[in-house]
């Protein structure tokens, strides 16, 4: 709103977007991984962590993502100069145009940071979530100028992979979100705008539910997990990055998509709580790759050559998709 005068304090000269200081809050996983693909673009970046073994690791964390990236030497540096930690909330909060909060998927923690950010930032200054599977309305929740808030989920590794899902919530000023897809496209980054709030925006939903139905086939002793794993990556997975489930259907036509649903649906799991291939695995104490067994083991060096293995492939399908 005009009152509030959103998209004042990020904008564009000669229709470039101009360099833009960030905030992240939060610089885990994804915080960092923001951070190398906004520095990437050119943009500042503050970063604040709760953790100070966090921001203790944060730069050399940001010379190895920029080395997968092919970054290195001069340009690593050049690109690293741009990223800077704080010790304070208040730092990154009153200093930056846009602020990234990337804090654990916990509601009342995501509450608590938003709460410290607006009593410390501009009431202009634009706040976009990375949440992912929230819906952006609860996390505004108590927020005072609730317009300010949007839904911005990039995908991890956000330096590597192109997609960027943005979705308002039920306050959130149009302004905002126009300008976070403006920002991210001149980036050079694939943005899809949802037209409404959803929990999980589009691609969690459509992971997830795949993810219910591997579970579900495991459950009823279909197969093992190595085994969905090989269905995926020897099918579903060459596919679907050169064409979506939608250019599918109509390709193999919406009459025999029809069939196919209506004789499989009803096999389809419709689980909402219970997930016994994995309630037993944790209650057993198996948490996956950080305690060394999951659905799969993880001896010494799977962690590491499976991260190479996901960076070459993203990496090799972007040379080769349009
Ligand atoms: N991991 C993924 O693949 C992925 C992908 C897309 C979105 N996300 C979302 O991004 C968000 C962050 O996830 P992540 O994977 O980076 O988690 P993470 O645990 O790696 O990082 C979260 C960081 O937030 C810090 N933190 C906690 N409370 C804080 C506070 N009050 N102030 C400042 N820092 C605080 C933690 O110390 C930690 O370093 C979550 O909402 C998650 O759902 C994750």
């Amino acid at each position: 709103m005009a009152d509030l005068g959103f998209g004042s304090v990020i904008g564009q000269w000669n229709g470039a977007w101009l360099m833009t200081r960030f905030g992240i809050v939060g610089g885990g996983l994804m915080g960092h991984g923001i951070a190398v693909a906004l520095a990437r673009a050119g943009h500042d970046v503050a970063v604040y962590d709760v953790d100070p073994r966090t921001l203790a690791t944060f730069h050399s964390r940001v010379g190895q993502a920029l080395a997968q990236c092919g970054i290195t030497g001069a340009q690593a540096e050049r690109i690293s100069a741009h990223v800077t930690t704080v010790p304070a909330l208040n730092d990154v909060a009153r200093e930056a145009d846009v602020i990234v909060e990337a804090v654990p998927e916990r509601l009342e923690a995501k509450h608590r940071v938003l709460a410290q950010l607006e009593s410390a930032a501009a009431p202009a200054t634009p706040i976009w979530t990375n949440t992912s599977v929230l819906s952006i309305t609860r996390v505004a929740e108590g927020m005072v100028r609730p317009r300010r808030l949007a839904g911005v989920h990039w995908w991890n590794p956000p330096y590597l992979i192109p997609l960027v899902e943005v979705a308002p919530g039920a306050r959130t000023e149009q302004r905002v979100v126009d300008d976070a897809c403006e920002l991210l496209t001149a980036m050079g980054k694939t943005i899809v705008r949802l037209r409404r709030d959803v929990p999980g925006f589009v691609g969690n939903r459509l992971q997830f539910a795949l993810l219910r139905e591997a579970l579900h086939l495991l459950d009823q002793g279909v197969c093992d997990p190595a085994t969905i794993d090989t269905v995926m990556r020897s099918s579903l997975g060459l596919r679907w990055a050169s064409v979506g489930p939608m250019e599918n259907a109509d390709y193999i036509g919406l009459r025999l998509t029809r069939d196919i649903l209506r004789n499989l649906a009803p096999h389809l799991s419709t689980d909402k709580e219970d997930f016994p291939s994995i309630d037993k695995l944790l209650g057993e104490g198996h948490q996956g790759r950080s305690s060394g067994t999951g659905l799969l083991t993880w001896p010494p060096g799977r962690e590491a050559e499976v991260r190479q293995r996901l960076d070459e492939g993203i990496r090799r399908n972007l040379t080769t998709t349009p």
